[in-house]
C-alpha cells in the first residue's frame, strides 16, 4: 500500500456531499475550501449572494464541486428552505458543518429580547433544525459527519459574552444529545472550538493592535488564530478516521483554553 493511498483511506472525501452554513466567510469558508480539497462536493449556506459565488467560483476554479444557497438562517422556514435547496445541489448531505454565527455583543444589562432571539435563531437552532432534518437520514445511510462551531464562550465569559456564550454553551451540549442519538448508526457529532480568530466577525477586536497582541500572548502558539487552522481539524472530524471520535469538543485555540 502507498502513503497516497493509506492517507487517502483515511482522510479522502471522495463522493461525500457537505453542507457547509457560514461556508461564504471566515472558519466557515475555510473547512468548506478544505472538504472540497478533500473530495466532497460542498454547498456553502449563507445570505450573501457576492460572498457566496467567490466562494463557489473559488472552489470550482480549483477543480472542486461547489454551489451555493442564500437563505436567512434567522427564521425556521428559513432553514428548511435552506436545507431543501441544499439537498437539490448534489443531494443528502454525509456532512453537516454548522458555522453560520452572530454576535451582537451588548452589554448584559441592555441585552434585550431580540438580541437575544436573533443569537439563539442563528446560533442554536439552525443547527438544531438541519440536525433533525439531516441527522436522522446520515443515520437509516449509517454513516454521517455533524460538527458545529462553538467558542471558548462556551466555558468561559469573554467580552460579553451575553447571549453569545448561552449559545455557544447550548450548542456544545446539542452536539453531546445528538452524538448520544445518532453514534450507534454511525453518526459523529462533534464541536470544533475556536479561541480569537482573525475573520470578519471581529472586525473591531481585531482593528486594535494592543488587543490582537494581548489575545496572542494568552495563547502558547503565540498568534491569534487564522480560519485555516480549521482545514486539518475540520477534515479529520468529516471524515473515516473520526469514526471513534464522537461528543467532544475540539479546542483549535493554540492553548488559549490552557493557558
Ligand atoms: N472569529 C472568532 O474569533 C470566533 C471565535 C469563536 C467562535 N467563532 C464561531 O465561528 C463561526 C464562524 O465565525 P467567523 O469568525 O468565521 O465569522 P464570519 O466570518 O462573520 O462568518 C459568519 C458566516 O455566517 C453567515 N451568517 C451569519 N448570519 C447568518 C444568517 N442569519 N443566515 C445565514 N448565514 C448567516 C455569514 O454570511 P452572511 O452574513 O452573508 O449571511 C458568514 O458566512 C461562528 O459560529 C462563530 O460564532 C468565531
Amino acid at each position: 500500500m502507498t502513503s497516497d493511498s493509506y492517507l487517502s483511506g483515511l482522510f479522502s472525501l471522495n463522493g461525500q456531499v457537505a453542507v457547509v452554513t457560514g461556508g461564504s466567510s471566515g472558519i466557515g469558508r475555510a473547512i468548506a475550501g478544505a472538504l472540497a480539497r478533500a473530495g466532497a462536493s460542498v454547498v456553502v449556506v449563507a445570505r450573501r449572494e457576492a460572498e457566496l459565488t467567490a466562494t463557489v467560483e473559488e472552489l470550482t476554479g480549483d477543480g472542486c464541486r461547489a454551489a451555493w444557497v442564500s437563505a436567512d438562517l434567522s427564521t425556521r422556514d428559513g432553514v428548511r428552505a435552506a436545507a431543501e435547496e441544499a439537498v437539490a445541489a448534489f443531494g443528502e448531505p454525509d456532512i453537516l458543518v454548522n458555522s453560520a454565527g452572530i454576535n451582537l455583543r451588548p452589554p448584559m444589562s441592555e441585552l434585550g429580547e431580540d438580541v437575544w432571539d436573533t443569537t439563539m435563531a442563528v446560533n442554536l437552532e439552525a443547527p438544531y433544525l438541519l440536525g433533525q432534518r439531516f441527522g436522522p437520514k446520515m443515520a437509516e445511510r449509517g454513516f454521517g459527519r455533524i460538527i458545529h462551531i462553538t467558542s471558548q464562550q462556551a466555558h468561559r465569559a469573554f467580552v460579553q459574552s451575553g447571549a453569545y456564550g448561552v449559545s455557544k454553551g447550548a450548542l456544545e451540549s446539542l452536539a453531546r444529545s445528538q452524538a448520544e442519538a445518532w453514534s450507534p448508526y454511525g453518526v459523529t457529532c462533534n464541536t470544533l472550538v475556536p479561541g480569537f480568530v482573525m475573520t470578519p466577525l471581529n472586525t473591531r477586536l481585531s482593528a486594535d493592535p494592543q488587543q490582537v497582541a494581548a489575545l496572542a500572548a494568552r495563547t502558547m502558539v503565540g498568534r491569534n488564530g487564522l480560519a485555516e487552522d480549521f482545514a486539518g481539524a475540520a477534515v479529520f472530524l468529516a471524515s473515516r478516521a473520526s469514526a471513534y471520535v464522537t461528543g467532544q469538543a475540539l479546542f483549535v485555540d493554540g492553548g488559549l483554553s490552557v493557558h
